[in-house]
């Protein structure tokens, strides 16, 4: 039985983080939508193509993996693409309790899709996209945290 798996998240922007849950990840499932939500209530620094277009770039080197935006529901998300997972990353103690709350009410609104949880690497357990936008927009360098292009885009955003 074929294995897909839909990782949803903001990615406002993807981090080293986010490529290390989804590296593993590939080679866990046979497919891996990165699905990137729309989030407007968020009010995102990069606009959605935009997020779309780094995770693409920064995700290329991984074959069965593809990167795609929705809004709505992850798991009419999910259900509509054929993805049987919902895949979320944990970070850390912090992490747990709405994460345990989501996938507690992903399962109420949809029994057939199940939540899978992977843990990074230790040096990616403190990376945030939130965290990493405040550092680059104070002019921190942010290298060791993002890819390259990453990097690059968010430098753009500080200077007008
Ligand atoms: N460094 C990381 N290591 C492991 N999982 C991560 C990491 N960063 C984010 N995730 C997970 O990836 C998923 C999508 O996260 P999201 O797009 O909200 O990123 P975020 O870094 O938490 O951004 P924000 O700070 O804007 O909330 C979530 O399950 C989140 O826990
Ligand atoms: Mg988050």
């Amino acid at each position: 039985m074929k294995r897909n798996a839909a990782y949803p998240g903001t990615f406002d922007p993807i981090t080293n983080g986010h490529h290390d849950i989804v590296r593993r990840a590939a080679t866990i499932f046979d497919r891996v939508v990165v699905a990137i939500a729309a989030n407007p209530n968020k009010t995102p620094l990069f606009s959605l193509t935009e997020r779309i277009d780094l995770a693409r770039r920064v995700l290329s080197d991984l074959p069965n993996v593809e990167v795609t935006g929705y809004s709505g529901l992850t798991v009419d998300f999910a259900r509509s693409n054929g993805l049987d997972v919902v895949l979320r990353g944990l970070r850390a103690v912090s992490d747990f309790e709405f994460e345990f709350q989501l996938a507690n009410m992903s399962r109420h609104l949809s029994r057939d899709i199940e939540t899978v949880f992977l843990t990074p690497q230790e040096q990616f357990t403190f990376i945030s996209s939130t965290l990493v936008r405040e550092v680059a927009l104070l002019g921190g360098d942010v290298s060791q945290f993002v890819h390259p292009l990453v990097a690059a885009e968010l430098k753009k955003k500080r200077t007008p």
